[in-house]
């Protein structure tokens, strides 16, 4: 039965037009419901996206989450047990989900203030002879310091995984996120700015890496890759080594694809949806509305910070007002499972985390829903 969407202005309202609704109707006719030749096709529209230069060697692999593309990502680089991983505190719970997947432990390191980044001047110090990867994540508008991190992944010989789940057609320098490090994942689960409904992606280089995540992604089968993207699969095959059921399907590439087909038109409107609050909060004195470059990224979410521990209040007040908003994220050493993790100094991380506040934005958002929103918020 179809629900009509309440009155109220959504954190997060997904782009599904008439495009990605012919784009799903189309895989679903071909009647090669799993991997094939969408998955194909929407690996080379991400491949355009990211403008890998040929040098380089990279890839991408599509895969069923943004979730399964990090832990692909970290058995990539050979992290096991005992093994530690640097990551913020400040992340997404999938991050740590998928250390603790191949056995290691997770070491919080605090965010900058400025920017809500990893802050690349607390890893050093935590780093010992059992760190095995250091996780730098995007977060929202602001990217993080990737040449200072690409100097301490090659002063210690640690990869750098580039969790660029928020930051999806961006770019660092004029170069496309996705070229920055040695490991890059992409999630398009439903609230991303370009969404597979579910899905994610791994870049990494060498063609070698790229069969072995081939075969990891199809619970370790060594099918040959081009059979499946002529939906067609091998009936005999090896394997090698451990594998998990985390391909994409058809059905969902061909949703990413109508999706990467507007990017340019959707990362306008999420800029300018993000300089109007920018625009319209920052002289409010009770918050901290963040300028970024907006023009360089593709915003997956537009944070205030809630000043005088005022944030549940106004979450209250603009609910009634009926705007939804999100927190992303609670810290990850707070949650039960990580309680015991190391960590260094979290002194950012502990402050930001209750005065965090997302806002709503949408892909091609109505400024009918954007007043609402900043209105809600200049009442309070
Ligand atoms: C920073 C970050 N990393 C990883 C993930 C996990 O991606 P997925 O939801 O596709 O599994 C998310 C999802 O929101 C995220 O925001």
């Amino acid at each position: 039965m179809k629900k009509k969407q309440g009155p109220q202005v959504p954190v997060f309202k997904p782009l599904i037009e008439k495009s990605e609704i012919s784009a799903a109707v189309e895989s679903l006719e071909l009647g090669w419901l799993g991997m094939g030749s969408y998955v194909k096709d929407f690996e080379t529209a991400l491949t355009r996206v990211c403008d890998f230069s040929l040098e380089e060697n990279r890839h991408i692999v599509a895969v069923s989450t943004g979730h399964a593309a990090l832990h692909l990502a970290l058995l990539m680089i050979g992290v096991s047990s005992g093994d530690e991983v640097i990551t913020p505190s400040f992340n997404n719970a999938a991050d740590f989900q998928a250390i603790r997947a191949c056995g290691a432990e997770p070491v919080f390191v605090d965010i900058k203030e400025d920017t809500l980044c990893i802050d690349v001047d607390k890893v050093e110090e935590l780093i010992t002879n059992k760190t095995k990867c250091i996780v730098c994540m995007d977060y929202d508008i602001f990217l993080c310091d990737h040449n200072a991190l690409q100097a301490i992944s090659k002063k210690y010989n640690i990869p750098v995984l580039h969790d660029a789940a928020h930051s999806f057609g961006s770019y660092y320098n004029g170069r496309p996120i996705g070229n920055q490090h040695e490991y890059t994942m992409f999630s398009f689960d439903p609230v991303k700015a370009i969404t597979c409904i579910d899905g994610g992606a791994i870049v990494v280089k060498g063609m070698e890496n790229i069969k072995r995540l081939q075969a990891m992604r199809l619970i370790g089968m060594t099918q040959p890759v081009e059979q499946m993207y002529n939906n067609s699969r091998a009936w005999t095959y090896d394997i090698e080594e451990l594998g998990f059921r985390y391909h994409m399907a058809n059905l969902h590439a061909a949703i990413g694809l109508s999706q990467i087909s507007k990017l340019d038109k959707i990362r306008s409107s999420r800029q300018a949806s993000c300089k109007k609050y920018y625009e319209e909060l920052s002289s409010i004195t009770w918050l901290e509305a963040p300028k970024g470059d907006f023009d360089e990224v593709n915003p997956f979410l537009y944070y205030i910070r809630v000043l005088d521990g005022r944030r549940d209040k106004l979450r209250e007040h603009m609910k009634l007002q009926g705007v939804d908003t999100g927190i992303h994220w609670q810290a990850g050493h707070n949650f039960t499972y990580f309680k015991d993790c190391r960590r260094g100094s979290l002194f950012v991380t502990e402050k930001i985390v209750d005065q965090i506040l997302s806002l709503p934005l949408h892909s091609y958002m109505s400024d009918e829903d954007q007043f609402r929103v900043i209105q809600s918020i200049a009442t309070f």
